[in-house]
């Protein structure tokens, strides 16, 4: 009989997550078997509120019984109405295709946060101290001025303590807390908290997240000390390109619920109020962008320790804000992931100290130090220096700093690290320090929002490494609680980047809670007119300034984020609830492109038939967008000079309609998943139309497209608008143009994901390969090739001669190749919904002499190595239990089930 295990059970596709709100979370598992072939045919559900009741099958909660499906996923919870604050307890068996019959899982669980408003008997309380002004620029131009600010225009950190008694023997204790801003907490002094910039960043207006902690190892009997230490945030620090305070509110303020229960079945709750207390102390600011400054003369030593003198602190102030509007927050926090220490420790030509983590990140530090009272030491980041090692500050903008300072109080090593900042940044250039420091004085520290790592790809060129391990850090760098453009200069939600990258995000990194969770700022964020918003969150003052400067809140290939992310979270992780939860936000999106493309006609060169004006109800060619972005040639103007909005005006009027098509061909597809079959027509039909309506107004019959740029091909041939008998003709223009440019990238955000795929699906993979291998600027390997650790904003961003520009050097979009690495050259690529059916096709000719893939599959891991000796290849292929595979090698194919296997083949 075949040996069955039940592995990696997930709630949400979370391990044993705890303080939800869901109230039908989606279970699911993974099937070991050692035997081939193995697919579950049943499978029998078993929850109980607790372990014991759960092993004896005793007041059993829910019990699917024996389910006949082949489905180990998202299998949703439909027991009885789950109940605040309790934990569920939960294991899994399985039969298989031959109706051998598994073990039952170990147990795993979920446990909910507080469901109801009237849960929350915390109020939400603020600190009875000054706050800095509101700073609030006229227009785009005025907040990208340098501008005086001091100290004085940023707020203070305040501290806020509570001393509490237990007098009783404690069986668990919980926290459930939120902030307006960010918080730290503490219990007798040691940290609750080990995720960072809690509640994290989403639409505040519509609601907040709140955090749950089991804090049952930080309590006990006697008198115990809660602290907290706040910091302006998102909520209301300076954040965006343009610096603007107060995006939500003015008043950072605290809502905290303790709840411990006792061996003997009460509970006692310590709740936010009025008894709580405040005071400022060394944190002068700490903000998000600009930085932090701490004066450790202003220490509060021992303020969250008992006993602790706090007469001078003031009471807490009631606030009267809402608590309808607290959720659950659903996903992995922020953590520090990764520690390492720099490279190196280096004085310039110009006599700064700098210190090179020889990785760009996002980050922070730690570090080491002695300094006499009032010694003051600053630390500023940044991702370049001068080539000759000089330091550079490559971000532009007021309040983008990057600078932390420390004043010294005593003569006492300390260790120092910023608390509620990060930076994006490589190099620190060290000012004020008197004593020397040595590499070992700094710990570079990396943050990210915790997902768990699924992709892997090592290949024999060590350039292609480089440029996957370059793609990965800027994944990292760029979700920071929501997904980022650049964890610098706007460390914003812009729609369109995570919408270019959201299929290679999937194959590196789990991101169905991630993205699932920031969907829900976009459902929130949408427009009453349907329009998305090109960040989300968007910040208040952007929905003015920006819509003031391009008379719109969105743009094509942006806001169809909000159709493309779920798509991609439904085909990756069968998350079904991404679609379903968001079908409304899409339609209403398209809604809006509908009336923007029928009710504005654009003026048409030539003369406006009736057939023709007809056409252009389908074509969505007026106003602004963004078109496609950052095409190199399209960004170079008449004087030679880089310009990076001529590439929106000179692409958007063709590039919009495109993302038309695009959309409605999801959505048809969507609806039908849905079972919405009217719409699925409809959209149908309407796809059709704009098809119809982009090839007769813009492909001639040689193929030209109008704009005629690389990306309007990829576009247009990868969104199917271009009829079967110029398709041919259409991709030869292609060719000649990449040709034409010397095999260098000249295509934009918006089309460069498909720039590879298109090449290798219409018979020209060798051109695919040559642009993916090329070195000269514009190209991939141009960057690794300068030196480069993460995937840069701008191609040129370091230029051919050295030169270094102030842009980004940390920004995802361009590293949406990822995906072609993995399924074209790894071979692994998603043929049924979440992985239930692979293709295993790598491609030999793709250059290399081996590669080795894995990618970790909601149902288990899936691996492809191959190497390539005198034309002969090995291949071993490794296939999770519960699938099924198609092999394709030169002179095989193969359908294969669960297992491990080897094949030789020759080229
Ligand atoms: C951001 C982007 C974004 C773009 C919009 C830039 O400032 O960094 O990556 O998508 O603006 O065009």
């Amino acid at each position: 009989m075949s040996k069955l295990m039940l592995v990696n059970l997930k709630c949400e596709l979370m391990e044993n997550p705890i303080g939800m709100d869901i109230l039908k979370p989606r279970l699911s598992w993974e099937i070991i078997s050692d035997k081939k072939e193995m697919m579950q045919s049943a499978y029998q559900v078993i929850v109980a509120e607790s372990e014991e009741d759960l092993m004896h099958e005793k007041n059993v909660i829910w019990n699917t019984d024996v389910v006949a499906t082949d489905s180990s996923i998202n299998c949703e919870y439909n027991g009885p109405t789950l109940k605040s604050k309790q934990r569920y307890y939960w294991k899994v068996r399985i039969w298989d295709e031959n109706n051998n019959i598994s073990n039952y899982s170990s147990v795993a669980f979920w446990e909910m946060g507080l469901l109801e408003e009237s849960d929350w008997e915390a109020k939400w309380i603020s600190c009875n101290i000054d706050r800095a002004n509101v700073y609030k620029p006229n227009n785009i131009m005025e907040a990208m001025t340098p501008q005086q600010f001091d100290d004085s225009s940023f707020n203070q950190c305040p501290y806020l303590r509570k001393e509490f008694e237990i007098s009783k023997e404690v069986e668990s204790a919980r926290i459930y807390v939120t902030a307006h801003g960010v918080y730290d907490l503490f219990l007798n002094g040691n940290k609750v908290n080990d995720n960072l910039l809690a509640p994290e960043y989403n639409d505040y207006d519509s609601f907040i997240h709140y955090q749950t902690y089991d804090v049952t190892k930080h309590v006990s009997c006697g008198e115990n000390t809660f602290g907290a230490i706040l910091g302006d945030g998102w909520y209301s620090g300076f954040i965006g390109v343009m610096s603007i305070n107060q995006q939500y509110g003015e008043d950072i303020s605290l809502l905290m619920q303790m709840e411990i229960k006792y061996s003997d079945g009460t509970v006692q709750k310590i709740v936010s109020d009025e008894s709580f207390r405040s005071a400022t102390g060394p944190l002068i600011y700490s903000e998000l962008y600009k930085g932090e400054k701490y004066d450790a003369r202003k220490e509060l030593v021992g303020w969250n320790l008992n006993g602790y003198n706090d007469s001078n602190w003031k009471e807490c102030l009631i606030q009267n804000f809402k608590k309808d509007n607290l959720i659950a927050f659903y996903g992995e926090p922020i953590r520090i992931v990764k520690e390492f220490k720099p490279k190196s420790i280096y004085t310039s030509p110009k006599g700064e100290t700098i210190i090179d983590l020889g990785q760009v990140i996002a980050g922070k530090f730690r570090v080491k130090l002695t300094g006499k009272s009032g010694m003051q030491v600053s630390f500023t980041c940044s991702e370049i220096t001068q080539p000759n090692g000089d330091f550079l500050m490559n971000i532009m903008g007021v309040n983008k700093d990057q600078k932390d300072i420390y004043i010294c109080k005593d003569d006492k090593e300390v260790i120092y690290e910023p608390r509620f900042t990060y930076h994006g940044f490589r190099y620190i250039k060290v000012e004020g320090y008197e004593g020397t420091f040595s590499v070992d004085d700094f710990t570079a520290l990396v943050i990210s929002s915790d997902l768990q790592q699924n992709g892997e790809f090592k290949c024999s060129d060590n350039r292609i490494n480089k440029l996957q391990s370059n793609i990965f850090w800027s994944q990292r760098a760029n979700f920071i609680s929501i997904p980022t453009d650049c964890p610098q200069r706007e460390k914003a939600g812009w729609t369109g980047d995570i919408q270019v990258y959201a299929s290679t995000a999937a194959f590196n990194m789990g991101t169905s809670a991630f993205l699932s969770r920031w969907m829900k700022s976009v459902e929130t964020e949408q427009l009453e007119d349907g329009q998305i918003p090109m960040i989300v969150p968007y910040m208040k003052d952007y929905s003015t300034l920006v819509a003031q400067s391009m008379g719109t809140h969105s743009s094509a290939g942006w806001g169809d984020a909000c159709i493309i992310v779920p798509w991609v979270l439904y085909n990756t992780y069968g998350n079904k609830r991404a679609l379903e939860d968001n079908y409304h936000v899409m339609k209403k999106w398209v809604a809006y492109i509908e009336r923007t493309a029928s009710e504005n006609i654009i003026d048409v060169k030539g003369e406006m038939t009736p057939e023709r004006k007809e056409r252009q109800k389908y074509l969505w060619n007026t106003g602004f967008h963004f078109g496609d972005w950052l095409a190199p040639s399209l960004t170079i103007n008449e004087a030679g000079e880089i310009d990076m909005h001529r590439s929106a005006f000179l692409s958007k009027d063709v590039v919009a309609p495109c993302f038309y098509a695009y959309s409605t061909e999801l959505m048809s597809k969507i609806a039908n998943i849905l079972n919405q079959k009217t719409d699925e027509v409809y959209y149908k039909e309407l796809n059709q139309k704009i098809r119809k309506a982009f090839a007769d107004e813009y492909i001639s019959e040689d193929g030209t497209i109008q704009g005629g740029f690389q990306g309007i091909y990829v576009l247009a041939l990868e969104m199917n608008l271009v009829p079967e008998n110029l398709k041919l003709k259409v991709v030869q223009k292609l060719v000649d143009l990449i040709e034409g440019n010397g095999y260098k990238l000249d295509t934009g955000f918006l089309s460069i994901p498909f720039l590879l795929d298109v090449l290798y699906d219409n018979g020209h993979k060798d051109i695919a390969y040559i642009l993916l291998f090329q070195t000269e600027c514009p190209s991939w390997l141009y960057e690794v090739e300068k030196g480069a650790t993460t995937i840069w904003e701008a191609w040129q961003a370091i230029k051919p001669d050295g030169e270094p520009t102030n842009v980004s050097y940390n920004h995802y979009a361009f590293g949406c190749v990822g995906d072609f690495i993995y399924r074209r050259i790894g071979g692994i690529q998603n043929t049924e919904v979440a992985y239930k059916h692979i293709s295993i096709q790598p491609d030999f000719e793709c250059g290399l002499t081996s590669a080795e893939t894995s990618y970790k599959s909601v149902h288990g891991l899936i691996s492809v190595q191959w190497e390539l000796k005198d034309k002969k290849v090995d291949v071993k292929v490794k296939v999770p239990g519960n699938t099924r595979a198609t092999v394709i090698l030169p002179g095989i194919r193969e359908e294969i089930g669960s297992g491990e296997y080897q094949y030789q083949c020759s080229i």
